[in-house]
C-alpha cells in the first residue's frame, strides 16, 4: 500500500520585509502565488493532503490554496514562537496519523518534486527524520548541518553556532521529513532555550538521536531552496524561474529568438514549432497550438490560439480570447472577450471587444467595436466572410450578416443583413475648380489680419 503523507506548509510569517499589504506567500512567481508553487511541488511528489499554518489575515491564503485541487486544513498560529511551534499549530491534523510528515516553507517557490520524493524515500527506507541540506555559496544566516562520522548529529542555527560550526557551508534548507507515527512526541519534546528563545524545528535532529531513532541528511541544489524575504529576492527567484521555463519550452520545440526577453506564466502552454519574437509577455491562461508566430511586443492573457495563427507585432489580448486556426491579428490590435473563427483577419489598428468574428471575415484597419455605453457591455456579431471597411465603428449590440460589406468610415448602428452593403456616412460631393477659390479666400483673410 502507498504510504500516506501530510505536507505541513509554514506560512505564518509576516513578511515585514516585503512592505506589502499582501501576505508574503501570495506574492507571485511566474504569475502563481509562491505557496501554490510549494503545493504543486508536493503534489508532484504524490502528496495530496496539506496542513497550512497561517498567520493573521489568513483568508486570502486560504482562498488561494483552497482553489487548488487538494485536501487542505488551515491552522492559525497567532503567536510566532518558532518553526516547531508553527508545525504544532497543525497538531490536530498530524494526530490523524500519517506515515510521512513533510514540513515545507511557503516562501521557497523553486522547490521541486525530486527533492521531496528523495526525502519521502528516506522515510520509506527506515529513517525517522530526514533533513535537506545544500552547499551554500554564502552560508551566513542559515542553520548548519553538523555531520560527524558521516552522520547528521545536529542542526545549529547561526546565532547558536560555535565559531567552528559557522565555517560549515552545508546548510539547512528548512525542509524536513518526519516519521508521522512519532512526529508529535518528538515535536513536543522541543524546548526554546536558545539564542532566539524560539521553538526550533531543527532541534528534532538531536531529540531523535537521543531516542536512538534514525536521522539522515539529504542534499539538494542551492538554487531550488531559495527563500524569499524581500522584493529583490523575489525578482531574483522570478528570473531563475523564467530562465528554467524558457529552457523547457525551447527544448519542447519552440523557437525563442531572444529568450531573455520573453516572460511566461506557470500555466503557459505552447505547441511545437511556434516562433516567439523578442519582448513578448504571456500572462496567465495562455494556450498556443502549433506553428503559431507571435511577433515582437505582444501582451497576451487568458487567450487560446489555435494552430498556424500569426499574431502581432504589438498585439494585446486582454482575456477570454479564442482564435481558431489560421487567424491573423496584426499590429496595434486589442482583443477582449472575442472569438475569431478560422482564417479571420484583423491586420491593423483595431479594438474588438465582446465580439464574434466569422470564418474568413476581414476586419479593416481602424475598426472599433463600440461595446460599452458607460453602463453595460454589448455584443457585436460579424458573419462569415464579412468585410468591414477601414475606420468603421460598429455600435453594439449589432450584427453584420454573412458575406456582408460595410463601407469604410461607416458608423453602423443597425444590423447589416447577410450579403448587404451597409453604408453609414455623409455622401461625398465634388465641386469642380473650388480648390482655387478656397485658397484665394484664405490668402485674403491672412493679408487682412496682418494689415
Ligand atoms: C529556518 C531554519 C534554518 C534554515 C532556514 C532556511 C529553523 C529553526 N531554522 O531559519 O535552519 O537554514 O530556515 O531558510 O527552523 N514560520 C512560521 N511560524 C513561526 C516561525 C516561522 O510560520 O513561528 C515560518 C516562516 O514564515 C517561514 C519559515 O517558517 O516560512 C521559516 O522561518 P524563518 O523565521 O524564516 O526561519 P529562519 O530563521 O530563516
Ligand atoms: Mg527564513
Amino acid at each position: 500500500m502507498a504510504r500516506t503523507c501530510l505536507t505541513v506548509i509554514l506560512a505564518a510569517g509576516e513578511g515585514t520585509r516585503m512592505h506589502s499589504a499582501l501576505p508574503k506567500v501570495l506574492h507571485r512567481v511566474g504569475g502563481l502565488a509562491m505557496v501554490c508553487h510549494v503545493v504543486n511541488a508536493a503534489k508532484a511528489a504524490k502528496c495530496n493532503e496539506f496542513a497550512v499554518v497561517v498567520g493573521r489575515d489568513s483568508e486570502k491564503v486560504e482562498a488561494e490554496v483552497g482553489a487548488l485541487a487538494i485536501t487542505a486544513t488551515f491552522h492559525e498560529q497567532s503567536q510566532r514562537l518558532g518553526t516547531a511551534h508553527a508545525v504544532l499549530a497543525a497538531r490536530k491534523t498530524i494526530a490523524r496519523g500519517y506515515d510521512d510528515i513533510l514540513v515545507l516553507f511557503g516562501d521557497t517557490p523553486l522547490l521541486n518534486a525530486a527533492a521531496l520524493t528523495e526525502m519521502r524515500k528516506s522515510l520509506a527506507d527506515g529513517a525517522d527524520v530526514a533533513a535537506l541540506g545544500f552547499h551554500a555559496a554564502n552560508p551566513h544566516g542559515y542553520g548548519r548541518l553538523v555531520i560527524a562520522r558521516g552522520q547528521l548529529t545536529a542542526i545549529r542555527e547561526e546565532k547558536d553556532a560555535s565559531a567552528k560550526q559557522r565555517k560549515i557551508n552545508f546548510c539547512n534548507a528548512g525542509i524536513m521529513a518526519i516519521n508521522g507515527r512519532k512526529a508529535l512526541e518528538m515535536l513536543d519534546a522541543i524546548g526554546n532555550s536558545n539564542a532566539k528563545g524560539e521553538y526550533y524545528l531543527t532541534d528534532i535532529v538531536e531529540i531523535a538521536r537521543k531516542r536512538g531513532l534514525k536521522v539522515v541528511a539529504r542534499q539538494g541544489a542551492e538554487d531550488d531552496m531559495q527563500g524569499i524575504n524581500n522584493r529583490a529576492e523575489l525578482a531574483k527567484v522570478e528570473a531563475l524561474w523564467q530562465q528554467r521555463r524558457r529552457k523547457e519550452i525551447m527544448l519542447a520545440g519552440v523557437t525563442l529568438l531572444a529568450p531573455d526577453t520573453v516572460y511566461f506564466s506557470h500555466d503557459t502552454q505552447i505547441g511545437e514549432d511556434c516562433l516567439i519574437e523578442p519582448n513578448v509577455f504571456f500572462g496567465p491562461g495562455v494556450r498556443l497550438g502549433s506553428s503559431v508566430v507571435v511577433k515582437a511586443f505582444c501582451h497576451l492573457a487568458q487567450t487560446s490560439i489555435a494552430d498556424n495563427c500569426q499574431i502581432g507585432p504589438f498585439a494585446r489580448m486582454r482575456g477570454n480570447v479564442e482564435l481558431d486556426q489560421n487567424v491573423r491579428i496584426g499590429n496595434f490590435v486589442e482583443l477582449k472577450n472575442a472569438k475569431f473563427a478560422t482564417g479571420a483577419k484583423a491586420a491593423h489598428l483595431s479594438y474588438l471587444g465582446d465580439a464574434t468574428i466569422g470564418a474568413k471575415a476581414n476586419i479593416g484597419a481602424g475598426t472599433i467595436t463600440c461595446n460599452y455605453d458607460g453602463f453595460n457591455k454589448h455584443l457585436t456579431q460579424i458573419g462569415e466572410a464579412a468585410f468591414i471597411g477601414s475606420n468603421s465603428s460598429l455600435v453594439a449590440p449589432v450584427s453584420i450578416g454573412k458575406g456582408a460589406y460595410v463601407a469604410s468610415g461607416s458608423v453602423i448602428v443597425e444590423d447589416v443583413p447577410a450579403g448587404a452593403l451597409g453604408v453609414a456616412r455623409g455622401r461625398q460631393v465634388n465641386k469642380p475648380g473650388h480648390a482655387a477659390k478656397i485658397r484665394q479666400k484664405a490668402i485674403s483673410a491672412k493679408t487682412r489680419s496682418k494689415g
